[in-house]
């Protein structure tokens, strides 16, 4: 990792504005963002085993806006995504210090339920991973799961059936994905007969459907042609309005199309800029940022 002809840290003058990195990083620090903050980072450290995977992370990201994480491969994106909603408690390896806040909330302390968690912070992953099963199923897995399905008997009374209750929700979640239009005449068919792009949506439907705040997205369109990826894209675009979306893209035009703000991680597992979008794309602070954008490493 040490090959590369990058500047380490110790050394004064790397931003492209001739401060130090520690000024531009108190500075962002204590940059406020348009809208409330929605999850606060602070001091968040990850290891595996030896690896120090990030280094003292800390970023306030605001509520129904778009979020993206760059940077190149083994940086920490995936390490950091899987800490906003304790996915990384399923590596064993790992080991989390520091605090991640939800709504003022620490998410790191004994008593919290990881199930409500996932609930409220969801997840979409690079491959698109439906079950095999029906369109339908796919969709209302979760919140039947979570006896979410409204089956009160006050629905009962109004003479609301399961089925109905059912349908609605399938296609709400469906028609905010983007995915009603292509599949409401086959809602019955297993979920695998779909298309990239189209399984990826049903993936969001999904995740949509347990009523999330906050949307985390792996690389959510790497495996996807032009076309799908522009129609998750404006998806993404959409979803900002109403809940936080936290993206990682190795695609950077991507990232500056969709993004609101924008978090420049390293190789080391540090996070070397956090800023608005344009400011990150225009005008970095941190000449390793200039640098990595430019294409000169990476
Ligand atoms: N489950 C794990 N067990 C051990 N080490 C891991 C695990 N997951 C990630 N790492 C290590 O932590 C570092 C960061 O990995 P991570 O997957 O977060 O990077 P990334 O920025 O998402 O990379 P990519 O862009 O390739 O997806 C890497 O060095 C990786 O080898
Ligand atoms: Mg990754």
């Amino acid at each position: 990792m040490s090959e590369t002809t990058q500047p380490t840290t110790d050394q004064p003058l790397e931003t492209t504005s001739g401060e130090t990195t520690e000024a531009v990083q108190d500075e962002w620090r204590n940059h406020s963002f348009d809208g409330a903050t929605k999850l606060a980072v602070e001091d968040l450290d990850v290891h595996y085993g030896e690896e120090h995977a990030l280094k003292n992370i800390s970023i306030d990201i605001p509520e129904q806006s778009v979020t993206a994480l760059i940077g190149p491969s083994g940086c920490g994106k995936s390490t950091f995504l899987r800490c906003l909603n304790r996915m990384n408690d399923r590596i064993k390896a790992a080991k989390i210090d520091g605090s991640v806040e939800l709504d003022g909330e620490e998410l790191y302390q004994d008593g919290v339920n990881l199930v409500e968690l996932r609930k409220r912070v969801g997840m979409v992953f690079q491959q698109p991973n439906p079950f095999p099963k029906s369109i339908r199923d796919n969709v209302s897995y979760g919140p039947r799961k979570h006896g979410d399905l409204d089956t009160s008997l006050f629905s009962r009374l109004l003479g609301r059936s399961d089925e109905a209750a059912e349908n609605e929700l399938v296609e709400r979640a469906l028609r905010q994905a983007a995915l009603w239009e292509e599949v409401s005449g086959r809602l019955d068919d297993n979920a695998l007969g779909l298309s990239g792009g189209q399984q990826q949506r049903l993936c969001i439907a999904r995740t949509l459907a347990t009523d999330p705040e906050v949307i985390l997205m792996d690389e959510p369109a790497s495996a996807l042609d032009p076309i799908a990826t522009a129609k998750i894209e404006d998806l993404i675009d959409e979803l900002s309005e109403q809940y936080t979306v936290v993206i990682v893209t190795h695609n950077m035009q991507q990232a500056a199309r969709i993004s609101d703000q924008t978090a420049v991680f390293l190789t080391g597992g540090e996070l070397v800029e956090y800023g608005d979008t344009d400011q990150i794309f225009e005008n970095p602070e941190s000449q390793r940022v200039e640098d990595y954008i430019s294409g000169k490493f990476g």
